[in-house]
């Protein structure tokens, strides 16, 4: 079932707040950055549990950085000196973390009102964004349908451009199983459907090689805490995991809280998953006064690789003129 009221505006703009309900599971979505707000499952005492960070007013979404539960693009994550080259041709990009862009720009997707369309189990945003939007080539129409069925969430990506443009949308969704407000996600249990990743140098920028992720703490081919991870890299660059997997399972991810009993599954038809564990994330006030900070959740965002349109050796991230870009991102839970 699909009900809507409304979350606040932004000036004269409304602002929308998208129930998505079954025995399973609740979704609510907000059509400002097409944002998953709250994600109940049901946990080990058939409690439904609140299971991503979020908001309570359009105020905090549009004033704090962490791009909380938001659909980024056109480019998720990071291009290196916001450029690059389409056909011989070089596209200056607005830049918004020293001289690289981050997820799409000083107001990617993730920063605009969407227009949506319900139906019974699901919700669709569609969005145009101008040609020369953020730096971008091309006149793009983006829609983002999120759908519900048993337990799983199904967030379905499509786009096209009337010039040839990159790309890349994701979900920024900080997952804690454990409950949004309930502390640190170190002692969550992980496991990736991934061997290889990409590493990367200053600025978080790929190098353009993919290596193993054979005897580093990277290594989740077997299930772990998550704090064999973050303890060792927390005073990395990265603080903590902030890593592209490249995905080989059908499961790209899973992650299991022993407190709730919740574990999720990832899957998606994309090559690339980001595995951000909210090092960046400074105090703030969430839901119901819940307190945030850094490690308080985990972002599973598939994606094509970081800096793939500059990485010849990455799969290309640029859509053609009239050609379809379509992906799709699952996340199914279950009680274990
Ligand atoms: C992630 C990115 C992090 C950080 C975060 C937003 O996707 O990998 O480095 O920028 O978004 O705070």
């Amino acid at each position: 079932m699909a009900s809507l009221k409304l979350f606040g505006k932004i000036g004269s703009k409304p602002v929308y707040l998208i129930k998505l309900t079954n025995q399973q599971i609740e979704v609510e979505l907000l059509s400002f950055g097409a944002t998953v707000r709250s994600l109940r499952a049901k946990d080990k005492f058939g409690v439904m549990r609140d299971v991503v960070l979020g908001y309570d007013s359009i105020e905090e979404y549009l004033n704090n950085d962490g791009y909380l539960g938001a659909t980024v693009g056109r480019c998720a994550n990071r291009i290196s000196n916001s450029i690059f080259f389409i056909n011989g041709k070089k596209y200056k990009l607005t830049p918004n973390e020293n001289a690289n862009q981050l997820h799409g720009g000083k107001e990617g997707f993730s920063h605009k009102c969407w227009s949506f369309k319900c139906l019974e189990n699901s919700v669709t945003f569609l969005l145009d964004s101008p040609d020369g939007d953020e730096g971008y080539p091309g006149n793009l129409h983006a829609e983002v349908s999120f759908s519900i069925n048993n337990s799983s969430l199904r967030i379905d990506y499509f786009a096209f451009s009337d010039m040839d443009t990159v790309i890349n949308l994701t979900n920024h969704s900080y997952f804690n199983l454990s409950g949004h407000g309930s502390g640190c996600v170190s002692s969550h249990m992980l496991k990736l459907g991934a061997e290889k990743y990409t590493p990367c140098s200053e600025g978080n920028i790929p190098t353009g090689t993919i290596e193993s992720v054979k005897g580093t703490v990277l290594d989740f081919t077997n299930r772990k805490e998550l704090s064999s991870a973050l303890i060792p890299l927390e005073t990395a660059p990265t603080t903590g995991l902030d890593h592209n997997f490249v995905i080989t399972d059908k499961v790209a991810a899973q992650l299991y809280s022993p407190e709730s009993g919740i574990e999720m599954s990832c899957s998606s038809s994309l090559e690339g998953i980001q595995i951000y564990s909210a090092g960046f994330l400074t105090p703030r006030c969430g839901k119901e006064n819940s307190l945030y900070e850094k490690f308080q959740g985990i972002c599973f965002e598939t994606q094509h690789f970081p800096d793939a349109v500059n990485k010849p050796s990455f799969p290309s991230p640029i859509v053609k003129a009239g050609e379809k870009y379509n992906h799709w991102t699952e996340f199914k839970f279950e009680v274990k």
